[in-house]
């Protein structure tokens, strides 16, 4: 099996300074958080215990202990002659579930991912647009810029948001995240500079960097985005492209205000800075009241990134890019590197449900609201002692906990049947272990067993001794 080896200086850095009374034992459960949230990725080559030990200052008895101790919870297997390597019971499908992937356990509450089941009206739309696809049987089927019909449904979209744009503005792609790979693509080379919100959606950072950009994080404190800092970053960092995420940020939840708006798009135009704004939450808007203008209205050369997944579903794998005409044929060719375009029948589907698909929006941000109030009273009620923000929309909710031990909490949790993903998942550049993800996916009665369940974990770490996670805490 093909697997990456992690240096002694890389492991001695994540590693921090663990617990050394027994420092075999501090090793080793440092050593199992980092397998348990992702940090030391399943099949990665540890160290031998003899570099282990110098590079740590430990005995080599300490470091053989530790590698045995790892081994025998699980979280590591030794090979004869070969080696020790991290591993998860559940191999690599585990990895990718705790971002991504649905669990399927039977009894398992899974919050792993911010994404719903399908609201009502998306099998209707399936439907109908499997006739709606029959005049283009005549035809080849390619449309790298997307169906006529969707890119239409998708420039009167942003009309009705007030900003003028025509159909050959929009580009239509698999989801935002290929979005965010395709413009980075056209935009951005080796070395280029591209900020990047801190803490973020974990897919973003992967796909920003896909084209040899370098990041350079902009961290959100517990309000969102200071613009004072924000501007400050933007003017030392010089970069190619920032992407934002203002609406309902991932994780966070924070929704951009205006005036915010106004400050960044004008900081980002004096330094030369093209804003990448990531839109796939802006339709769910849960409390009364309106959006703020989007970003684009502030900063013309900004290129938007829409997505159905949110708001419809997932599964229909689609979103989109409104570019300035200029940049169009750009994208156009970055695209066609990775793909020729998306289903046609898919794209149709959409299509209906942008013109018509009201009260799917509707069915869709009741289901939201009522979910979101289930678990933030559930919360408030046997977590008192988290500090849970009340976001006005969105999928989750961004919970800090008076402790630094969330990867602890989430392994507790997950061991009681509840999957929710640990700050650490969503760091750039920190550590964010007093944070957790919850999102408010699943039914009522469904979001307040899980807080139970999760309830239960935390008494079952809220105590524990902190390791090297306490000092390297980052606040969001
Ligand atoms: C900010 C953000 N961007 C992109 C995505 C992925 O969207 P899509 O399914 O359209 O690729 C997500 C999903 O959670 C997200 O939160």
């Amino acid at each position: 099996m093909a697997s990456t080896a992690v240096s002694p200086h890389r492991l001695a850095a994540l590693l921090g300074d663990f617990d050394r009374e027994p420092a075999y034992l501090g090793l080793a459960n440092a050593l199992g958080l980092l397998v348990i949230d992702g940090r030391l990725p399943h099949g990665a080559k540890l160290p031998s215990e003899r570099v282990l030990a110098t590079a740590l200052d430990v005995s080599r008895t300490t470091a053989t202990r530790a590698y045995a101790l790892l081994c025998e919870r699980g979280y590591a297997r030794a090979r004869h002659g070969s080696g020790t390597y991290a591993r998860l019971a559940d191999g690599r499908n585990r990895v990718r579930d705790r971002v991504l992937m649905p669990r399927l356990d039977a009894g398992h509450i899974d919050l792993g991912s911010a994404a719903t089941s399908a609201p009502p009206g998306i099998a209707a739309a399936l439907t109908a647009a499997a006739q709606d696809a029959v005049p283009y049987l005549g035809g080849h089927g390619y449309f790298p810029g997307g169906v006529p019909e969707l890119q239409q449904a998708i420039a009167a979209h942003f009309e009705s948001r007030g900003l003028a744009t025509r159909p050959d503005q929009i580009l239509v792609t698999p989801g935002a995240l290929s979005g965010a790979a395709v413009v980075m693509h056209a935009l951005a080379g080796p070395g280029d500079r591209v900020l990047v919100e801190d803490p973020a959606y974990p897919n973003i950072p992967r796909a920003l960097s896909g084209s040899g950009a370098r990041l350079v994080p902009n961290p959100l404190d517990s309000d969102g985005w200071d613009l004072e800092a924000t501007t400050a970053v933007v003017r030392r960092a010089r970069a190619r492209a920032a992407y934002l995420v203002p609406d309902f940020q991932n994780p966070t939840g924070h929704l951009m205000t205006s005036e915010q708006r106004e400050r960044y798009a004008a900081a980002l135009a004096d330094a030369g800075t093209i804003p990448v704004v990531d839109e796939a939450a802006q339709q769910l808007l849960l409390d009364d009241g309106e959006m703020p203008p989007p970003f684009a209205a502030f900063h013309p050369q900004t290129i938007t990134l829409g997505s159905a997944s949110k708001i419809y579903w997932g599964g229909l794998r689609l979103g989109w890019i409104r570019a300035p005409r200029s940049l169009i044929d750009d994208l156009v060719r970055a695209r066609i590197g990775l793909d020729l375009g998306t289903p046609v029948l898919d794209q149709l589907a959409l299509a209906r449900l942008l013109t018509d698909g009201g009260d799917v929006r509707t069915a869709q941000r009741a289901r939201l609201r009522e979910q979101r109030d289930a678990l933030l009273s559930a919360l408030a009620q046997h977590l008192p002692d988290w500090r849970v923000r009340r976001a006005a929309g969105g999928l989750s909710a961004w919970c800090e906990l008076p402790r630094p031990v969330a990867s602890a909490l989430c392994a507790s949790a997950e061991a009681r049947g509840v999957v929710v993903a640990p700050g650490s998942i969503f760091a750039v550049n920190g550590r964010l272990e007093s944070f957790v993800r919850i999102p408010w996916i699943r039914p009522p009665a469904e979001m307040r067993e899980a807080v139970l369940r999760l309830a239960d974990a935390w008494l079952a770490t809220r105590d524990q001794p902190l390791g090297h996670e306490q000092r390297r805490v980052t606040v969001a």
